[in-house]
């Protein structure tokens, strides 16, 4: 197998006189980053020993930090029996037995998912033939709102004559692969609203489609010990049923059966996956400040915000597959650092597109930026180019020759160049490719981030107290209603 590649984390753009940092501002903060690395080690092994975190520390969600290597070490040893394993497994029989699932879930067991699946997968993959998609499923998003127009538009989609009440009665349910859908849903607590209505109206859906004891093999509950959607997993009698461990939060829960399973329906290698995040963990607890992009990542963050201003944390991804991989890292810091009237705003921008909408303030507006790009070295495609054209009106037979990454290359450099003549700091995070190891090693980098940010200005990262409040003010309306 080819060897991994490291991500490779460049902050130069940052070292600016007027606006930016300098390297004495990261030496001087070096002590404080290595006391965080060694609080957030300390975290992981406080958590292992299963001893009461002291109260400031509560909640103490560290267990996502080992996942990764345990999750690979079970598999080598027991490949059947293993969790990855029991994942891989179930992915198969879904691929087997249908074409489309939908996935049911909300925050963060929603964005991983999603983010795996937009990245890793063929950009139009739910337009492609079975037999162009060899097989795997067509998959959809849902109980992530309660928007009543896009659940019945999905519901429209799944129903194909035979699928209705009155219809069963008279009809013979169907049971071919290619009009078969099921539903993995995912909820840690097992109550929240929004996923479990979803789950109702699908489930009311798959119930008339087809015979009873269908819907336990077609619904696979992904969730915690204990919960409404535990109890209801049981009482159907869910051939399926993965566990989110404890001492693992949602937003943090990625490289558990909440993205993996989604990710495997699709033929994602899960296992390659697990290698990266695993090299990523390698390199946060072994290396010294020049080759731990997590202590870089904090530390440049950290200092532009703290001696700049620089409030906004702009992730500006450079493939239009990575956009969701952004949102699953909006909802990773705001949720996670976003506390006490403390921590940085994130955002995302999809470019070249958001060049053309966003650009100008991030060129001229206020100072208040920091701009990280997530570059992409290796197309997944051969450079297309823009080729000739006899009758060159839109005179780009000059560029004939020049392909699609080298202008996306050439866009990146330029813009970088236009923010450095403006003061504008920067920095940039390659991904050797879209590829499972480089975005294993990206999603794990970010978390272990955010923690050490989080233990570095004094914020517990796990918990998210701040989300009740809305919940608790929708239940006495609804309650009102
Ligand atoms: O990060 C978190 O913990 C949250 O975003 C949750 O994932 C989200 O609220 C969904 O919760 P649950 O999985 O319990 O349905």
């Amino acid at each position: 197998m080819e060897a991994m590649k490291p991500l490779r984390y460049d902050y130069t753009g940052s070292l600016l006189s007027e606006h930016g940092i300098s390297t004495e501002d990261l030496e001087r903060l070096a002590p404080r980053l290595e006391e965080a690395r060694r609080e957030v080690l300390d975290d992981v092994a406080l958590w292992r020993s299963g001893e009461t975190p002291p109260v400031e520390k509560q909640p103490l969600d560290a267990g996502f930090f080992e996942l990764p290597e345990r999750l690979l070490e079970q598999h080598a040893q027991s490949p059947e029996s293993s969790e990855l394993g029991r994942i891989l497994q179930t992915a198969e029989r879904l691929r087997e037995q249908v074409d489309r699932v939908v996935v049911l879930g909300i925050g963060g067991s929603y964005m991983g998912a999603r983010a795996l699946c937009e990245a890793l997968c063929h950009p139009y993959h739910n337009e492609q033939t079975r037999q162009q998609r060899q097989g795997r499923p067509r998959l959809y998003f849902e109980g992530n709102n309660v928007d009543n127009d896009f659940a019945q538009a999905l519901l429209d989609l799944l129903h194909t004559p035979g699928d209705t009440e009155t219809e069963n009665k008279t009809g013979t349910p169907r049971h071919d692969v290619e009009r078969s859908w099921g539903i993995i849903v995912i909820s840690k607590s097992g109550g929240t609203l929004e996923t479990a209505t979803a789950l109702r109206i699908f489930l009311r859906a798959l119930e008339r489609s087809g015979r009873s004891e269908d819907v336990a093999r077609l619904v696979v509950p992904v969730t915690g010990k204990t919960g409404r959607l535990r109890q209801l997993a049981n009482a159907l009698g869910c051939q399926d049923v993965f566990d989110i461990p404890d001492g693992v939060g949602g937003r943090f829960s990625i490289f558990t059966a909440v993205g993996l399973l989604p990710a495997a329906v699709l033929g994602i290698d899960i296992v390659r996956l697990l290698e990266g995040a695993a090299a990523m963990n390698r390199r946060f607890r072994q290396s010294a400040f020049a080759d731990n992009p997590v202590l870089q990542y904090v530390g440049v963050g950290h200092l532009m915000e703290q001696l700049r201003g620089a409030t906004i944390r702009v992730l500006s991804v450079w493939s239009k597959g990575l956009e969701a991989a952004g949102l699953w890292y909006d909802q990773l810091l705001a949720e996670s650092l976003g506390k006490q009237e403390q921590g940085a705003t994130p955002l995302t921008v999809v470019n070249t597109r958001d060049l053309h909408s966003r650009g100008q303030q991030h060129q001229q507006g206020r100072r208040d930026k920091l701009i990280t790009n997530l570059i992409v070295d290796t197309w997944r495609r051969d450079p297309l180019a823009i080729g000739t054209r006899p009758t060159d009106e839109d005179q780009l037979n000059a560029l004939a020759e020049v392909t699609l990454p080298e202008i996306m290359a050439a866009a990146v450099a330029g813009t970088n160049r236009a923010y450095l003549e403006d003061q504008r700091p920067t920095t940039d995070l390659h991904l050797p490719a879209l590829d499972e190891s480089s975005l294993g090693q990206w999603f794990q980098m970010m978390m272990l981030a955010t923690v050490v940010e989080g233990r570095l200005i004094g914020i517990n990262p796990y918990g998210q107290p701040g989300v009740e409040a809305y919940k608790r003010h929708m239940n006495e309306f609804l309650k009102r209603r």
